[in-house]
């Protein structure tokens, strides 16, 4: 299942560090037997938490969201999926803890949407992801979530080009306020990401800053018929870059 390519050159102009940044990418439909495979990583926590969903299938594709996720940061660490431990941070940012966590830093994030879950994983920096089913949107929705840069930039488009234009600055401002932790709470209009299609993904200003976005890597990536992705690391700093790397894809 493991397919590898390289996404999104190095950024190796740059004279600082490179982070690196794994994702992977995958389908939440499983069958029984890796269904009960996934369940037995989780923790008593989880496994409640999967049990409160009204619909089953959404219970069953927590567990498997949730069990690839223990997988994926147990073959990073070099332990098994059921000792990691998690917690989350005041906005509510899952991390690892415990003396796995101090052995090995790592820097995840999860995503999910529909049938599909991504997961971003990297040593040197904070990092988030997000995946979108694209659906039919609303003229008013883009006015409400994004800036006036943003709205304009994908109303000038053609408008066979809106949708994934609007997809591809839903994904990259989720990425971006993941991989900060703030989620929601930073306020949507408060940043601009680029949005043509010829353009290289890039956070834009923060807070009208023009300069602030130098500290983030963003990039899309391949997440499947019918959905977007794309995610952002902070390299804390103009200079730094990134290499993205997909290692398993839907
Ligand atoms: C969590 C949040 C950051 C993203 O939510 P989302 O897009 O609905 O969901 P995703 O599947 O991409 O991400 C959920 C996962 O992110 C992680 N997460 C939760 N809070 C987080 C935070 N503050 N920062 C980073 N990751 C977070 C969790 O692992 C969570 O999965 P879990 O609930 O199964 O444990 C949410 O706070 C948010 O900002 N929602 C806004 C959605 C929106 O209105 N967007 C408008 C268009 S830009």
């Amino acid at each position: 299942m493991t397919s590898r390519s390289e996404q999104g050159a190095a950024r190796s102009q740059t004279a600082g560090q490179i982070h690196n940044v794994d994702i992977w990418c995958f389908s939440l439909n499983r069958n029984r037997s890796e269904l009960s495979e996934l369940r037995r990583h989780l923790s008593a926590d989880e496994i409640d938490r999967a049990s409160r969903f009204i619909a089953p299938i959404h219970g069953d594709r927590f567990i498997v969201a949730h069990g690839r996720l223990r997988e994926i940061l147990a073959s990073c660490a070099g332990c098994l999926p059921a000792i990691l431990q998690f917690e989350r941070s005041d906005t509510g940012k899952p991390y690892l803890c415990g003396r796995r966590a101090e052995a090995t830093p790592l820097h995840f994030n999860l995503t999910h949407s529909g049938e599909v879950a991504a997961i971003a994983v990297c040593r040197t920096a904070e990092v988030g992801i997000d995946v979108e089913q694209v659906r039919p949107v609303s003229e008013g929705l883009a006015r409400r979530y994004f800036s006036s840069a943003e709205t304009e930039g994908i109303a000038d488009l053609p408008e066979a080009q809106r949708l994934a234009a609007f997809f591809r600055c839903w994904t990259r401002k989720e990425a971006f306020v993941k991989a900060t932790g703030e989620g929601i709470r930073r306020g949507l209009h408060s940043f601009t990401v680029s949005v043509a299609p010829d353009e290289a993904a890039r956070v834009l200003s923060i807070d009208g800053d023009n300069e602030a976005g130098r500290a983030y890597c963003l990039e899309n990536f391949e997440a499947g018929e019918g959905y977007a992705g794309a995610v952002c690391v902070a390299t804390g700093a103009a200079g730094h870059g990134a290499a993205f790397t997909l290692r398993e894809s839907t």
